[in-house]
């Protein structure tokens, strides 16, 4: 059983999309998922509610509703035969809950939306995720998806520099497109949609189902370029003074540091 977490504090920036029409897309190819809800606003609960009984089976658990006759790890025991747990995420998550919502996850997707706002968020968001839940860089667990995307816009063109320099693979750039706004009022995905809607939309998909598909701890097939930013951030950064003293663990930490402070720095060197 695969388990896939969507995260980012930041609202609006494509959580609940990814989430159903990763568990849609699963459902459609007879995988056996779960959608699990944490948000208390329940879009991915009214997703899975508006599905018919004829579309591929999506087990819901509604996280944020507590079921008061049951023990809460009841709750949120997935059924056996389940192959993949995906779980949606509220906005404005604080950092401390971080390593709770992704300790047992095989991946991690980021979702981000090409705005000046969103970048500053995304950085935040991967500094938490390295820094405070420490998922570790090297374990092709965490991967970050560009969301609504208008290719040739000047802020496009921002977002793809400042995630490449983020040395985290881009599974995934999905463009605008009304098809997941209809999916969302549906209950379908966009891969239980008609064909020539949707063709555009669901090429952008395969990377994603990819690399969802390599196992955690190889290394990220989907490297965004092989010196970034971060890399060389890092690798300066996790230079030991005296190499005596320097575990491996405290290289590992300062590599970490290092990878996220040079997030940081890139967000502000691109934003001014
Ligand atoms: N690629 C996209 N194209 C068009 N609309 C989108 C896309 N991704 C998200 N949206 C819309 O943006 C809004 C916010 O997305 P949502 O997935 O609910 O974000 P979050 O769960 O992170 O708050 C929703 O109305 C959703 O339908
Ligand atoms: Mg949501």
């Amino acid at each position: 059983m695969q388990r896939i977490v969507v995260v980012n504090p930041k609202g609006g920036s494509g959580k609940t999309t990814i989430a159903t029409n990763l568990a849609g897309y699963l459902a459609s190819r007879r995988q056996q998922p779960v959608l699990m809800d944490f948000d208390p606003q329940g879009s991915s609960t009214r997703w899975a509610r508006k599905r018919h009984p004829t579309q591929g089976k999506v087990h819901l658990i509604a996280a944020h509703e507590r079921d008061a006759r049951v023990t809460l790890s009841f709750q949120l025991h997935p059924p056996s035969g389940t192959t993949h747990v995906v779980v949606d995420t509220p906005a404005a998550i604080p950092a401390q809950e971080m390593p709770k919502l992704t300790r047992t996850a095989d991946k991690i997707l980021v979702p981000v939306l090409p705005s000046d706002i969103d970048i500053h968020a995304c950085s935040r968001c991967i500094r938490d995720l390295l820094l405070v839940a420490k998922v570790p860089r090297d374990q092709n667990r965490l991967g970050v998806i560009a969301n609504r995307v208008r290719r040739n816009t000047l802020v496009y063109h921002s977002l793809m520099r400042f995630l490449e320099s983020l040395g985290i693979p881009i599974v995934a750039t999905i463009r605008d497109s009304q098809n997941y706004v209809r999916a969302a009022e549906t209950g379908y995905g966009i891969h239980e949609m008609a064909g020539g809607l949707v063709r555009e939309d669901l090429e952008a998909w395969e990377p994603l189902v990819q690399w969802l598909a390599q196992p955690a701890g190889a290394p990220p097939a989907a490297a965004t370029g092989a010196t970034s930013t971060a890399e060389t951030a890092a690798a300066t950064t996790a230079a030991p003074t005296s190499s005596a003293a320097a575990t491996a663990a405290d290289v590992g930490t300062r590599e970490t540091e290092g990878a996220a402070a040079a997030a940081t720095a890139a967000a502000e060197a691109l934003m001014g």
